[in-house]
Protein backbone atom coordinates (compact mmCIF):
# COMPACT_ATOMS: atom_id res chain seq x y z
CA UNK A 1 0.00 0.00 0.00
CA UNK A 2 2.71 2.54 1.02
CA UNK A 3 4.60 1.53 -1.97
CA UNK A 4 1.95 1.95 -3.97
CA UNK A 5 1.36 5.33 -2.87
CA UNK A 6 5.07 6.17 -3.36
CA UNK A 7 5.68 4.92 -6.88
CA UNK A 8 2.64 6.66 -8.00
CA UNK A 9 3.67 10.15 -6.33
CA UNK A 10 7.59 9.71 -7.68
CA UNK A 11 5.72 8.93 -11.21
CA UNK A 12 3.78 11.97 -11.36
CA UNK A 13 6.10 14.72 -9.90
CA UNK A 14 8.26 15.09 -12.77
CA UNK A 15 5.53 14.67 -15.20
CA UNK A 16 3.67 18.05 -13.18
CA UNK A 17 7.07 19.91 -13.08
CA UNK A 18 8.16 19.05 -16.85
CA UNK A 19 4.33 20.61 -18.50
CA UNK A 20 4.12 22.77 -15.59
CA UNK A 21 7.33 24.56 -16.56
CA UNK A 22 6.17 24.37 -20.85
CA UNK A 23 2.49 25.92 -19.07
CA UNK A 24 4.20 28.36 -17.12
CA UNK A 25 5.82 30.14 -20.05
CA UNK A 26 3.18 29.90 -22.18
CA UNK A 27 0.49 31.43 -19.54
CA UNK A 28 1.91 32.95 -16.92
CA UNK A 29 6.11 34.18 -17.37
CA UNK A 30 4.79 37.69 -19.81
CA UNK A 31 4.16 39.15 -16.57
CA UNK A 32 5.90 36.82 -13.65
CA UNK A 33 9.22 36.34 -15.74
CA UNK A 34 10.68 33.38 -16.67
CA UNK A 35 12.53 32.76 -13.67
CA UNK A 36 9.88 33.82 -11.29
CA UNK A 37 10.64 37.41 -10.30
CA UNK A 38 8.17 39.56 -12.09
CA UNK A 39 8.82 40.36 -15.82
CA UNK A 40 10.25 43.80 -16.66
CA UNK A 41 12.74 44.21 -13.80
CA UNK A 42 10.10 43.29 -11.12
CA UNK A 43 7.95 45.66 -12.17
CA UNK A 44 5.07 42.71 -11.59
CA UNK A 45 4.88 40.73 -8.74
CA UNK A 46 7.08 37.75 -8.30
CA UNK A 47 6.18 34.03 -7.86
CA UNK A 48 9.73 33.34 -6.46
CA UNK A 49 10.12 33.65 -2.98
CA UNK A 50 5.84 34.83 -2.96
CA UNK A 51 3.82 33.36 0.11
CA UNK A 52 1.45 33.65 -2.24
CA UNK A 53 2.26 30.92 -4.07
CA UNK A 54 3.28 28.41 -1.34
CA UNK A 55 1.53 27.47 1.96
CA UNK A 56 -2.63 27.12 1.33
CA UNK A 57 -3.04 26.53 -2.21
CA UNK A 58 -6.20 27.37 -2.07
CA UNK A 59 -5.19 30.90 -2.37
CA UNK A 60 -3.20 30.78 -5.65
CA UNK A 61 -5.90 28.33 -7.34
CA UNK A 62 -8.28 31.39 -7.29
CA UNK A 63 -6.42 33.92 -8.18
CA UNK A 64 -5.50 31.71 -11.23
CA UNK A 65 -9.19 30.92 -11.86
CA UNK A 66 -10.69 34.62 -10.62
CA UNK A 67 -7.64 36.82 -11.29
CA UNK A 68 -6.35 39.30 -8.46
CA UNK A 69 -6.56 43.35 -8.41
CA UNK A 70 -6.36 46.45 -6.52
CA UNK A 71 -3.36 46.47 -3.90
CA UNK A 72 -1.21 43.86 -2.78
CA UNK A 73 1.83 43.13 -0.69
CA UNK A 74 4.57 40.85 -1.94
CA UNK A 75 7.49 39.88 -0.28
CA UNK A 76 7.94 43.30 1.31
CA UNK A 77 6.95 45.28 -2.10
CA UNK A 78 3.48 47.06 -3.03
CA UNK A 79 1.98 46.74 -6.42
CA UNK A 80 -1.38 47.79 -7.44
CA UNK A 81 -2.07 46.21 -10.90
CA UNK A 82 -4.79 44.01 -12.35
CA UNK A 83 -3.97 40.22 -13.17
CA UNK A 84 -6.55 38.70 -15.48
CA UNK A 85 -8.97 35.69 -14.84
CA UNK A 86 -7.12 32.58 -16.32
CA UNK A 87 -10.12 30.03 -15.22
CA UNK A 88 -12.06 29.93 -18.78
CA UNK A 89 -8.71 29.54 -20.19
CA UNK A 90 -7.25 26.85 -18.26
CA UNK A 91 -8.71 23.55 -17.41
CA UNK A 92 -8.05 22.06 -13.84
CA UNK A 93 -5.21 19.91 -15.11
CA UNK A 94 -2.97 22.52 -16.41
CA UNK A 95 -3.72 24.77 -13.01
CA UNK A 96 -2.19 22.00 -11.61
CA UNK A 97 0.74 21.13 -13.08
CA UNK A 98 1.64 25.45 -13.67
CA UNK A 99 1.05 25.57 -9.74
CA UNK A 100 2.94 22.78 -8.59
CA UNK A 101 5.72 23.95 -10.90
CA UNK A 102 5.25 27.39 -9.24
CA UNK A 103 5.16 25.96 -5.79
CA UNK A 104 8.34 23.80 -6.42
CA UNK A 105 10.91 25.87 -8.28
CA UNK A 106 13.16 29.01 -7.72
CA UNK A 107 13.76 28.04 -4.50
CA UNK A 108 9.60 27.63 -3.49
CA UNK A 109 9.20 24.64 -1.20
CA UNK A 110 5.49 23.49 -1.50
CA UNK A 111 3.17 20.77 -1.60
CA UNK A 112 2.19 19.73 -5.24
CA UNK A 113 -1.33 20.76 -6.60
CA UNK A 114 -3.87 17.78 -7.84
CA UNK A 115 -6.27 18.76 -10.66
CA UNK A 116 -9.12 16.80 -8.34
CA UNK A 117 -8.27 19.93 -5.61
CA UNK A 118 -8.57 22.93 -8.60
CA UNK A 119 -11.75 21.19 -9.64
CA UNK A 120 -13.38 21.17 -6.23
CA UNK A 121 -11.83 25.05 -5.79
CA UNK A 122 -13.21 25.60 -8.95
CA UNK A 123 -16.78 24.39 -7.96
CA UNK A 124 -16.94 26.05 -4.25
CA UNK A 125 -16.44 29.45 -6.07
CA UNK A 126 -18.08 28.82 -9.28
CA UNK A 127 -20.43 32.18 -8.22
CA UNK A 128 -17.57 34.38 -8.41
CA UNK A 129 -17.41 36.70 -11.36
CA UNK A 130 -14.93 39.76 -10.40
CA UNK A 131 -10.81 39.26 -9.65
CA UNK A 132 -10.56 39.00 -6.03
CA UNK A 133 -9.03 41.95 -3.94
CA UNK A 134 -5.80 40.80 -1.80
CA UNK A 135 -8.18 41.89 1.69
CA UNK A 136 -10.90 39.18 0.15
CA UNK A 137 -8.32 36.59 -0.35
CA UNK A 138 -6.42 37.00 2.84
CA UNK A 139 -9.22 36.72 4.79
CA UNK A 140 -9.86 33.26 3.28
CA UNK A 141 -6.38 32.01 3.30
CA UNK A 142 -4.36 33.88 5.18
CA UNK A 143 -0.61 34.35 4.81
CA UNK A 144 2.04 32.69 6.85
CA UNK A 145 3.64 35.02 9.56
CA UNK A 146 5.69 37.30 7.71
CA UNK A 147 9.56 37.38 8.42
CA UNK A 148 10.25 40.50 10.56
CA UNK A 149 12.62 42.91 7.86
CA UNK A 150 15.19 43.11 10.28
CA UNK A 151 16.28 40.17 12.24
CA UNK A 152 17.52 40.60 15.71
CA UNK A 153 16.33 43.98 15.77
CA UNK A 154 17.43 46.41 19.14
CA UNK A 155 16.50 49.79 19.33
CA UNK A 156 18.54 51.93 21.84
CA UNK A 157 16.89 55.78 22.67
CA UNK A 158 19.09 58.75 23.84
CA UNK A 159 17.74 61.95 25.12
CA UNK A 160 19.77 65.32 24.50
CA UNK A 161 19.66 68.69 22.20
CA UNK A 162 21.31 68.29 18.61
CA UNK A 163 20.90 70.07 15.24
CA UNK A 164 23.18 67.51 13.64
CA UNK A 165 23.33 63.68 13.98
CA UNK A 166 25.78 63.57 17.61
CA UNK A 167 28.02 60.69 17.76
CA UNK A 168 26.44 58.01 19.38
CA UNK A 169 29.32 56.15 20.60
CA UNK A 170 30.31 58.32 23.09
CA UNK A 171 26.68 58.58 24.67
CA UNK A 172 24.90 56.89 27.26
CA UNK A 173 21.29 54.83 25.59
CA UNK A 174 18.48 55.32 28.23
CA UNK A 175 16.38 52.57 26.77
CA UNK A 176 16.90 49.32 25.14
CA UNK A 177 14.67 47.19 23.84
CA UNK A 178 14.21 44.03 21.28
CA UNK A 179 11.72 45.26 18.33
CA UNK A 180 9.99 41.85 17.70
CA UNK A 181 8.42 43.25 14.45
CA UNK A 182 11.54 43.77 12.84
CA UNK A 183 10.70 47.47 12.33
CA UNK A 184 12.58 51.13 12.60
CA UNK A 185 10.14 52.81 14.80
CA UNK A 186 9.62 55.79 16.62
CA UNK A 187 6.46 55.10 18.34
CA UNK A 188 7.60 53.80 21.05
CA UNK A 189 10.38 56.59 21.94
CA UNK A 190 8.51 57.72 24.78
CA UNK A 191 9.68 61.79 23.41
CA UNK A 192 8.89 63.45 20.59
CA UNK A 193 11.62 66.39 20.60
CA UNK A 194 14.81 66.23 22.04
CA UNK A 195 15.69 62.65 21.55
CA UNK A 196 17.94 60.21 19.20
CA UNK A 197 17.57 56.34 18.56
CA UNK A 198 19.64 53.79 16.93
CA UNK A 199 18.47 50.53 15.85
CA UNK A 200 21.03 47.53 15.07
CA UNK A 201 19.83 44.08 13.15
CA UNK A 202 20.46 42.05 10.92
CA UNK A 203 19.41 42.21 6.96
CA UNK A 204 19.43 38.88 5.03
CA UNK A 205 20.67 39.74 1.32
CA UNK A 206 18.98 37.11 -0.62
CA UNK A 207 21.45 36.84 -3.40
CA UNK A 208 24.99 38.65 -4.40
CA UNK A 209 24.08 41.84 -6.35
CA UNK A 210 24.33 45.71 -5.38
CA UNK A 211 21.58 47.28 -3.26
CA UNK A 212 20.39 50.62 -2.76
CA UNK A 213 18.88 52.29 0.23
CA UNK A 214 17.00 55.58 0.61
CA UNK A 215 16.24 57.31 4.16
CA UNK A 216 14.56 60.32 5.27
CA UNK A 217 14.14 61.71 8.09
CA UNK A 218 12.99 64.71 10.54
CA UNK A 219 15.05 65.65 11.06
CA UNK A 220 18.17 63.48 10.92
CA UNK A 221 19.21 60.18 9.41
CA UNK A 222 22.23 57.71 8.51
CA UNK A 223 22.20 54.20 7.54
CA UNK A 224 25.37 51.82 8.22
CA UNK A 225 25.68 48.91 6.88
CA UNK A 226 28.41 46.33 8.19
CA UNK A 227 29.82 49.34 9.35
CA UNK A 228 30.04 51.32 6.23
CA UNK A 229 27.88 54.94 5.96
CA UNK A 230 25.76 54.23 3.01
CA UNK A 231 23.57 57.32 3.00
CA UNK A 232 22.78 60.48 5.28
CA UNK A 233 20.18 63.05 6.23
CA UNK A 234 21.92 65.68 8.25
CA UNK A 235 20.74 68.78 10.00
CA UNK A 236 17.10 69.65 10.69
CA UNK A 237 14.00 69.81 8.22
CA UNK A 238 11.09 68.11 7.15
CA UNK A 239 10.61 65.02 6.17
CA UNK A 240 8.56 65.07 2.62
CA UNK A 241 11.31 63.35 0.16
CA UNK A 242 12.72 66.52 -0.81
CA UNK A 243 15.51 65.74 1.34
CA UNK A 244 15.77 62.05 1.29
CA UNK A 245 18.94 60.45 0.36
CA UNK A 246 19.99 57.63 -1.26
CA UNK A 247 23.00 55.02 -1.48
CA UNK A 248 24.21 51.83 -2.67
CA UNK A 249 26.82 48.73 -1.59
CA UNK A 250 27.24 45.51 -2.89
CA UNK A 251 26.72 42.80 -0.77
CA UNK A 252 27.46 38.82 -0.67
CA UNK A 253 24.28 36.63 -0.55
CA UNK A 254 23.51 36.48 3.30
CA UNK A 255 23.26 38.44 6.61
CA UNK A 256 24.64 41.56 6.61
CA UNK A 257 24.52 43.81 10.02
CA UNK A 258 22.21 47.02 9.58
CA UNK A 259 22.38 50.32 11.65
CA UNK A 260 20.20 53.45 11.40
CA UNK A 261 21.14 56.40 13.63
CA UNK A 262 18.30 59.35 14.28
CA UNK A 263 17.93 62.52 15.96
CA UNK A 264 14.62 64.58 16.31
CA UNK A 265 15.31 68.32 16.97
CA UNK A 266 11.93 70.38 17.87
CA UNK A 267 8.63 69.80 16.08
CA UNK A 268 7.45 67.26 13.86
CA UNK A 269 9.05 64.04 13.90
CA UNK A 270 9.61 61.15 11.67
CA UNK A 271 12.13 58.41 9.56
CA UNK A 272 11.23 56.29 6.67
CA UNK A 273 13.96 53.76 5.54
CA UNK A 274 13.71 51.55 2.87
CA UNK A 275 16.02 48.68 0.51
CA UNK A 276 16.08 47.26 -2.91
CA UNK A 277 18.29 45.06 -5.39
CA UNK A 278 19.19 47.41 -7.45
CA UNK A 279 18.11 45.49 -10.15
CA UNK A 280 14.43 45.20 -9.22
CA UNK A 281 11.90 48.00 -9.00
CA UNK A 282 9.94 49.04 -5.90
CA UNK A 283 11.21 49.67 -2.39
CA UNK A 284 10.78 47.72 0.47
CA UNK A 285 9.81 49.65 3.67
CA UNK A 286 12.91 48.66 6.45
CA UNK A 287 10.63 51.02 8.72
CA UNK A 288 6.82 51.13 9.84
CA UNK A 289 6.75 54.97 7.65
CA UNK A 290 6.77 54.38 3.80
CA UNK A 291 8.90 56.78 1.79
CA UNK A 292 7.62 59.88 -0.16
CA UNK A 293 8.94 60.68 -2.88
CA UNK A 294 11.66 58.77 -4.72
CA UNK A 295 9.33 57.45 -7.13
CA UNK A 296 11.25 56.05 -10.29
CA UNK A 297 8.92 56.30 -13.27
CA UNK A 298 8.06 52.28 -13.43
CA UNK A 299 7.52 52.23 -17.39
CA UNK A 300 4.83 49.60 -17.97
CA UNK A 301 4.85 48.28 -21.53
CA UNK A 302 4.36 45.39 -23.81
CA UNK A 303 7.31 42.45 -23.58
CA UNK A 304 7.68 39.47 -25.64
CA UNK A 305 5.61 41.11 -28.61
CA UNK A 306 2.83 40.62 -25.91
CA UNK A 307 0.65 43.59 -25.22
CA UNK A 308 -0.19 44.43 -21.57
CA UNK A 309 -2.79 45.47 -19.65
CA UNK A 310 -3.22 47.71 -16.70
CA UNK A 311 -6.64 48.13 -14.78
CA UNK A 312 -6.37 51.04 -12.73
CA UNK A 313 -7.80 54.76 -12.28
CA UNK A 314 -7.19 56.44 -15.99
CA UNK A 315 -7.26 59.91 -16.22
CA UNK A 316 -10.33 61.32 -18.88
CA UNK A 317 -12.01 58.01 -18.87
CA UNK A 318 -14.26 56.39 -16.45
CA UNK A 319 -13.39 54.62 -12.87
CA UNK A 320 -13.83 51.23 -14.66
CA UNK A 321 -10.92 51.63 -17.04
CA UNK A 322 -9.04 48.54 -19.09
CA UNK A 323 -5.57 50.00 -20.10
CA UNK A 324 -4.25 48.00 -22.97
CA UNK A 325 -0.72 48.74 -24.57
CA UNK A 326 -0.08 47.03 -27.65
CA UNK A 327 3.65 46.15 -28.81
CA UNK A 328 3.51 48.55 -31.81
CA UNK A 329 3.26 51.38 -30.01
CA UNK A 330 -0.36 52.29 -29.74
CA UNK A 331 -2.44 52.22 -26.37
CA UNK A 332 -6.10 52.40 -25.81
CA UNK A 333 -8.39 52.71 -22.68
CA UNK A 334 -11.37 50.62 -22.54
CA UNK A 335 -14.43 51.92 -20.59
CA UNK A 336 -16.39 49.24 -18.67
CA UNK A 337 -18.89 51.76 -17.37
CA UNK A 338 -19.40 52.83 -21.53
CA UNK A 339 -18.54 49.96 -23.23
CA UNK A 340 -16.53 51.42 -25.70
CA UNK A 341 -12.50 52.63 -26.20
CA UNK A 342 -12.12 56.10 -25.04
CA UNK A 343 -8.84 57.02 -24.92
CA UNK A 344 -6.08 56.00 -27.80
CA UNK A 345 -2.55 57.52 -27.41
CA UNK A 346 1.18 56.77 -28.92
CA UNK A 347 4.38 55.87 -27.27
CA UNK A 348 4.52 54.56 -23.59
CA UNK A 349 2.06 52.96 -22.10
CA UNK A 350 1.72 53.80 -18.16
CA UNK A 351 3.96 54.92 -15.21
CA UNK A 352 2.61 52.95 -12.47
CA UNK A 353 5.03 53.94 -10.19
CA UNK A 354 2.09 56.21 -8.11
CA UNK A 355 0.38 53.04 -7.14
CA UNK A 356 3.18 50.89 -6.56
CA UNK A 357 5.72 52.29 -4.13
CA UNK A 358 3.51 53.75 -1.91
CA UNK A 359 -0.32 54.83 -1.43
CA UNK A 360 -1.01 56.10 -4.26
CA UNK A 361 -4.37 57.61 -4.97
CA UNK A 362 -5.77 59.19 -8.25
CA UNK A 363 -5.91 59.44 -12.04
CA UNK A 364 -2.76 57.61 -13.50
CA UNK A 365 -1.92 59.94 -17.06
CA UNK A 366 -1.06 57.85 -20.34
CA UNK A 367 2.63 57.96 -20.31
CA UNK A 368 2.62 58.62 -24.16
CA UNK A 369 2.37 60.94 -26.97
CA UNK A 370 -0.57 61.96 -28.73
CA UNK A 371 -3.66 61.09 -26.09
CA UNK A 372 -6.54 61.55 -28.29
CA UNK A 373 -10.04 61.31 -26.86
CA UNK A 374 -12.59 59.56 -28.53
CA UNK A 375 -15.68 60.01 -26.89
CA UNK A 376 -17.11 60.18 -23.26
CA UNK A 377 -20.97 58.53 -22.98
CA UNK A 378 -21.91 55.11 -23.38
CA UNK A 379 -21.85 53.54 -26.79
CA UNK A 380 -24.50 51.16 -26.76
CA UNK A 381 -28.00 51.63 -25.64
CA UNK A 382 -29.14 51.49 -22.09
CA UNK A 383 -29.60 48.27 -20.21
CA UNK A 384 -26.34 46.57 -22.41
CA UNK A 385 -23.89 45.10 -19.74
CA UNK A 386 -20.48 44.73 -20.12
CA UNK A 387 -19.76 41.08 -19.35
CA UNK A 388 -15.48 40.71 -19.01
CA UNK A 389 -13.05 40.44 -21.29
CA UNK A 390 -11.04 37.86 -23.24
CA UNK A 391 -6.89 37.97 -24.36
CA UNK A 392 -5.79 35.48 -26.96
CA UNK A 393 -2.40 34.07 -26.67
CA UNK A 394 -0.87 37.54 -27.87
CA UNK A 395 -2.21 39.38 -25.20
CA UNK A 396 -5.00 41.04 -27.33
CA UNK A 397 -8.50 42.07 -25.58
CA UNK A 398 -11.85 40.88 -27.22
CA UNK A 399 -14.31 42.60 -24.79
CA UNK A 400 -17.70 41.80 -24.74
CA UNK A 401 -21.20 43.13 -24.02
CA UNK A 402 -24.54 41.75 -23.75
CA UNK A 403 -27.62 43.54 -25.19
CA UNK A 404 -30.66 41.53 -24.34
CA UNK A 405 -30.42 38.46 -26.52
CA UNK A 406 -27.36 40.08 -28.76
CA UNK A 407 -23.77 40.13 -27.93
CA UNK A 408 -20.99 42.79 -28.68
CA UNK A 409 -17.52 41.60 -29.33
CA UNK A 410 -15.42 44.23 -29.83
CA UNK A 411 -11.80 42.59 -30.74
CA UNK A 412 -8.51 45.63 -30.89
CA UNK A 413 -5.22 44.39 -32.11
CA UNK A 414 -1.81 45.86 -32.78
CA UNK A 415 -1.24 46.60 -37.19
CA UNK A 416 -0.68 49.31 -39.40
CA UNK A 417 -2.21 51.51 -42.30
CA UNK A 418 -0.08 52.80 -44.85
CA UNK A 419 3.29 51.74 -42.73
CA UNK A 420 1.84 53.53 -39.80
CA UNK A 421 1.12 52.14 -36.38
CA UNK A 422 -2.52 51.61 -36.26
CA UNK A 423 -4.43 49.90 -34.00
CA UNK A 424 -7.45 47.28 -35.79
CA UNK A 425 -10.60 47.45 -34.03
CA UNK A 426 -12.88 44.44 -35.30
CA UNK A 427 -17.17 44.59 -34.09
CA UNK A 428 -18.76 41.51 -34.44
CA UNK A 429 -22.82 41.26 -33.62
CA UNK A 430 -23.90 37.67 -32.67
CA UNK A 431 -27.47 36.68 -32.38
CA UNK A 432 -31.16 38.67 -32.52
CA UNK A 433 -32.05 40.04 -35.24
CA UNK A 434 -31.78 44.11 -35.42
CA UNK A 435 -28.42 45.80 -35.88
CA UNK A 436 -26.57 47.48 -33.28
CA UNK A 437 -25.71 50.84 -33.19
CA UNK A 438 -22.07 51.60 -31.53
CA UNK A 439 -20.93 55.24 -31.01
CA UNK A 440 -17.81 55.77 -32.41
CA UNK A 441 -17.08 59.49 -31.83
CA UNK A 442 -19.16 62.01 -30.00
CA UNK A 443 -16.28 65.03 -30.47
CA UNK A 444 -17.04 66.32 -33.65
CA UNK A 445 -18.89 64.45 -36.94
CA UNK A 446 -16.66 62.42 -38.60
CA UNK A 447 -14.84 64.46 -41.64
CA UNK A 448 -14.86 62.21 -44.45
CA UNK A 449 -11.08 62.28 -46.51
CA UNK A 450 -10.96 59.45 -48.46
CA UNK A 451 -13.27 56.89 -50.11
CA UNK A 452 -13.23 54.69 -47.21
CA UNK A 453 -11.18 57.35 -44.76
CA UNK A 454 -12.73 59.70 -41.96
CA UNK A 455 -11.21 61.79 -39.72
CA UNK A 456 -12.97 60.71 -36.51
CA UNK A 457 -11.33 63.42 -34.24
CA UNK A 458 -8.46 65.75 -35.10
CA UNK A 459 -5.52 63.71 -35.72
CA UNK A 460 -6.70 60.75 -36.22
CA UNK A 461 -8.49 59.08 -38.91
CA UNK A 462 -10.98 55.83 -39.05
CA UNK A 463 -10.54 53.68 -42.20
CA UNK A 464 -13.23 51.12 -42.40
CA UNK A 465 -14.62 48.27 -44.90
CA UNK A 466 -17.83 47.55 -46.06
CA UNK A 467 -19.59 49.87 -43.98
CA UNK A 468 -19.67 54.12 -43.50
CA UNK A 469 -20.07 55.21 -40.30
CA UNK A 470 -23.16 57.30 -39.89
CA UNK A 471 -23.63 60.87 -38.35
CA UNK A 472 -26.17 62.10 -36.41
CA UNK A 473 -25.54 65.40 -34.22
CA UNK A 474 -22.20 65.73 -34.40
CA UNK A 475 -21.37 62.33 -33.16
CA UNK A 476 -20.40 59.54 -35.14
CA UNK A 477 -22.05 55.73 -35.47
CA UNK A 478 -21.75 52.56 -36.80
CA UNK A 479 -24.03 50.07 -37.42
CA UNK A 480 -23.52 46.69 -37.71
CA UNK A 481 -25.85 43.71 -38.79
CA UNK A 482 -25.74 40.25 -36.71
CA UNK A 483 -23.80 37.73 -37.90
CA UNK A 484 -21.71 40.60 -39.05
CA UNK A 485 -18.32 41.76 -38.25
CA UNK A 486 -16.77 44.95 -38.87
CA UNK A 487 -13.15 46.04 -39.53
CA UNK A 488 -12.27 49.39 -38.44
CA UNK A 489 -8.51 50.93 -38.55
CA UNK A 490 -6.99 53.48 -36.21
CA UNK A 491 -4.20 55.82 -37.11
CA UNK A 492 -2.87 59.40 -36.36
CA UNK A 493 -2.57 61.37 -39.13
C1 LIG B 1 -1.28 39.71 -17.79
C2 LIG B 1 -0.34 39.56 -16.73
C3 LIG B 1 -0.43 38.31 -15.84
C4 LIG B 1 -0.52 37.00 -16.20
C5 LIG B 1 -0.59 36.43 -17.59
C6 LIG B 1 -0.52 36.25 -14.96
N1 LIG B 1 -0.44 37.07 -13.90
FE1 LIG B 1 -0.41 36.55 -11.94
N2 LIG B 1 -0.44 38.48 -11.41
C7 LIG B 1 -0.37 39.54 -12.28
C8 LIG B 1 -0.48 40.77 -11.55
C9 LIG B 1 -0.42 42.16 -12.16
C10 LIG B 1 -0.63 40.42 -10.20
C11 LIG B 1 -0.84 41.40 -9.04
C12 LIG B 1 -2.26 41.93 -9.11
C13 LIG B 1 -2.51 43.12 -8.20
O1 LIG B 1 -1.71 44.05 -8.21
O2 LIG B 1 -3.52 43.09 -7.47
C14 LIG B 1 -0.57 38.97 -10.14
C15 LIG B 1 -0.62 38.23 -8.97
C16 LIG B 1 -0.42 36.87 -8.89
C17 LIG B 1 -0.29 36.11 -7.67
C18 LIG B 1 -0.31 36.66 -6.26
C19 LIG B 1 0.88 37.57 -5.99
C20 LIG B 1 2.24 36.93 -6.17
O3 LIG B 1 3.09 37.56 -6.84
O4 LIG B 1 2.50 35.83 -5.67
C21 LIG B 1 -0.12 34.80 -8.04
C22 LIG B 1 0.06 33.63 -7.12
C23 LIG B 1 -0.15 34.75 -9.48
N3 LIG B 1 -0.34 36.02 -9.96
C24 LIG B 1 0.00 33.60 -10.23
C25 LIG B 1 -0.10 33.56 -11.62
C26 LIG B 1 0.00 32.35 -12.40
C27 LIG B 1 0.26 30.96 -11.84
C28 LIG B 1 -0.18 32.71 -13.71
C29 LIG B 1 -0.25 31.81 -14.92
C30 LIG B 1 -1.34 30.87 -14.93
C31 LIG B 1 -0.36 34.14 -13.74
N4 LIG B 1 -0.29 34.61 -12.47
C32 LIG B 1 -0.55 34.86 -14.91
C33 LIG B 1 -0.26 39.49 -13.64
C34 LIG B 1 -0.39 38.35 -14.39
Amino acid sequence: MLRAVLLASALTLPLYAQDGGQLFTLYCSACHGADGKGATGGQFPPLAGSDWVMGDAARAVKIVLHGLHGEVEVDGRKFNLEMPPQGSVLPDDQIAAILTYARTSWGNKADPVTAEFVKATREATADRKAPWTANEILKLHPLPKAKPPIENLISQVYEGEWQSLPDFSQLKASNVEEEHDGKISIKKAGHDELFGMVWEGDLTAPEAGEYLFRVDADDGARILIDGKKIAEVDGTGPMDGGRAKEGSINLSAGTHKIRVEYFEYKGNEGIAVAWRPAAVKGWKALSDTSLKGGRDPILLGPQNGRAVIYRNFISNTTPRAIGIGFPNGVNLAYSADNLTAELVWKGNFMDASRHWTDRGQGDQDPAGEEVTKLSGSPALPKGSRFKGYKLDPAGNPTFSVQIGNQYVLDEWKPGTFQTLPALVRKISVRGGSAPVEILLGDKQAAKQSDDQQWELVPGLTIHTEGLYPEIRDGKTYIKVPPGASVPITYCWK
